[in-house]
């Protein structure tokens, strides 16, 4: 690990979590206004949906050999620790983390999963009227319907887990004091006394996850003929 923290800052995020984390807000917005019919078609929000979920799986490779702050075995500790950071936080103390902090990390797996379970379920739904999701018709209609209520009740719940990320994140900047949005965009924070900055795995290496995540989704897609 290097300790080096440049002018008082220490980088964070690696550039594939910073683009993984703003393409999927890109693309939640594109799929939930194209599903509402304020833009584009719904040729649309199938390609939001095989986007959100390539980005998903290629989070969940860069999750187990990325940079220390992207792996899940860095930043997951269990429902004890987040608890415990809870409630030392109510107690007023706060402590800047390296990365997400436990309870923030149970959010972001939420997230996560919730994202995926919204675009695999997607995959498999229908409006029987013009819009088929590309493995539809591998599944019979009254499964496809009711796969297609899931996904419309599961949007309900990513939406409040959104706002709840989003609420979270505003205290963080209000209440705390401490921007945790500016280091998602710049990758780069002010250095916490003591925390030496995190070691950083090649964005090439990532390029070609993100490829190998295309490809199997695209493998995915294609089983729908
Ligand atoms: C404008 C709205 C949003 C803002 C300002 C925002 C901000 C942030 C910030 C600051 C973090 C890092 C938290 C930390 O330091 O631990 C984060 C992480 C994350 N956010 Fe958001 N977020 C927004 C919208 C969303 C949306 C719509 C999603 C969709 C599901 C989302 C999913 C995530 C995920 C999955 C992570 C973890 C990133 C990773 O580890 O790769 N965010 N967000």
């Amino acid at each position: 690990m290097k300790t080096s923290t440049t002018g008082g800052r220490m980088r964070i995020w690696d550039s594939p979590v910073r683009l993984f984390h703003w393409a999927l807000v890109a693309l939640i917005l594109l799929a939930y206004l194209t599903a509402e019919g304020v833009v584009f078609s719904m040729d649309a929000h199938v390609l939001a949906g095989e986007g959100v979920l390539t980005l998903i799986l290629f989070r969940f490779f860069w999750g187990l050999v990325g940079s220390d702050t992207a792996r899940f075995s860095q930043f997951v500790k269990g429902p004890g620790a987040a608890i415990a950071y809870l409630k030392a936080a109510r107690a007023g103390e706060h402590h800047p983390h390296l990365g997400h902090n436990p309870a923030g990390a149970l959010m972001v797996l939420l997230l996560m999963a919730l994202a995926a379970a919204q675009a695999v379920t997607g995959l498999f739904s229908a409006d029987d009227i013009l819009t088929e999701g590309p493995l539809a018709s591998l599944v019979s209609s009254s499964t496809s319907g009711l796969i297609t209520e899931v996904h419309g009740f599961l949007f309900n719940l990513l939406m409040a887990a959104i706002l709840l990320h989003i609420a979270a994140v505003v205290f963080y900047l209000i209440v705390k004091k401490d921007n945790l949005i500016r280091p998602m965009v710049l990758g780069v924070r002010a250095a916490i006394p003591g925390v030496a900055e995190p070691k950083f795995v090649s964005p090439i290496i990532a390029a070609a996850l993100l490829a190998l995540a295309v490809g199997i989704v695209y493998g995915i897609i294609s089983l729908g003929g």
